[in-house]
């Protein structure tokens, strides 16, 4: 395979939480046997590129490139890849955050993906709107689905649709989603209901009936005083298999467990400070289910399926902010602020 004639520029982090990214040449990789290379199309921004920019939370080998979400034309592929080829287009979510190898992250015009984190992109689907997936879905899907998080049945075997309950017959089993409207929520909410179980979420209300429309049943103020007493009432005599807490709403994630009847296990985003003696709280970390028969179906069946049929609706609604690689450290910050431009929105840049 020769890539010859291609060139590459990234957005450099040249030292710890150096700003702006320093916009400069970077090499091209060649895929291995089960990756692909693309040329990036557009890129979106996530919680943790302006978190490990700002504090350098997680030591990386400066320079250092970031970014996890990417859509893009595949213009290589590893020599065991039978998913893809030259020119499809495709979504993925880099797997640099596991490798720390610059080359698998998205702030780049040429990207490695892993096969088994990368989908298609539907026809007549914009690259804009499509990269809004990846880093959602997969921490999702990870969450909800993976023996070590919440291990709920996948949208492939809808095991938890009106399964019966102590004689309940026609109950669907219950999940609640805390955060029901932010990137990795909204995600959730459409695989928990995709796997045949009842959505309850939190959100603010100006971003509730999106939750709904995306499948819950029920969405509750989480600024409300009385989030987690409504929350228990409307789950009263229903099977609560378990709490993906999506933001960090640790407070509201404990009460409501240790108060509801059903598992007393969370799945969460961020980790836990002191969880309780009785709860199980689990850390979810996006890429652990890369190589897994979650991972497997999410990328591979799943997600292609149901993007392509609109049963998977990519969201939050993309807000493109910018064109090219010098308008990532505008779209950064913009997200660190949590710019109003961006409410409720995934901020994206386009690429080419
Ligand atoms: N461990 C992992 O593998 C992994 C992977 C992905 C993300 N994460 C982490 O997960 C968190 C969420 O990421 P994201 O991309 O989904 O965030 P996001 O799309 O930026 O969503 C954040 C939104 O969540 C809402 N929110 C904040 N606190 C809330 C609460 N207590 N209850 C309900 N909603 C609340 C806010 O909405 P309002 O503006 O309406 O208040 C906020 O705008 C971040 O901390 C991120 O770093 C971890």
């Amino acid at each position: 395979m020769t890539l010859d004639g291609l060139s590459n520029r990234a957005a450099w982090l040249t030292s710890a939480k150096s700003h702006p990214f320093d916009i400069a040449p970077a090499p091209i990789v060649p895929p291995g046997p089960s990756q692909v290379l693309i040329r990036a199309h557009a890129v979106a921004i996530n919680p943790i590129d302006y978190k490990l920019q700002a504090t350098a939370f997680i030591p990386l080998q400066y320079p250092a490139i970031l970014g996890q979400d990417v859509a893009g034309e595949v213009v290589a592929v590893g020599a065991e890849v039978n998913r893809f080829k030259l020119g499809d287009r495709v979504l993925g979510v880099t797997a640099g955050s596991a490798t720390r190898k610059n080359e698998e992250r998205a702030f780049q015009e040429y990207v490695i993906l892993e096969e088994g984190l990368t989908a298609p992109v539907p026809e007549g689907m914009a690259y804009e709107r499509a990269v809004v997936v990846p880093l959602g879905a997969t921490t999702g899907a990870a969450g909800l689905f993976l023996e070590g998080a919440l291990g709920l049945s996948l949208p492939t075997e809808r095991r938890g649709e009106y399964k019966e309950q102590d004689g309940d017959s026609g109950k669907k089993e219950v999940v609640l989603v805390l955060g029901g409207a932010s990137s990795v929520g909204i995600s959730a909410v459409q695989l928990a209901v995709a796997a045949g179980y009842e959505v309850v979420a939190t959100s603010s209300p100006r971003k509730s009936e999106t939750v709904l429309q995306l499948g819950a049943t029920k969405v509750f103020d989480y600024h409300s005083h009385g989030v987690v007493d409504g929350l228990l009432e409307f789950t009263k005599g229903k099977a609560v298999v378990g709490v993906l807490d999506a933001v960090g709403a640790q407070a509201q994630a404990i009460e409501f467990v240790q108060k509801a009847g059903g598992r007393k296990l969370v799945a969460t985003t961020i980790p836990f400070e002191e969880p309780p003696e009785g709860v199980s709280v689990k850390f979810i970390q996006a890429l652990s289910i890369k190589g897994t028969e979650v991972g497997k179906v999410i990328w591979e069946t799943y997600l292609p399926q149901a993007l392509s049929d609109g049963r998977y609706v990519p969201a939050p609604e993309p807000v493109v902010v910018g064109k090219g690689l010098e308008s990532i450290q505008k779209a950064v910050d913009l997200k660190a602020r949590g710019g109003t431009q961006s409410d409720g929105k995934k901020i994206v840049v386009i690429l080419e």
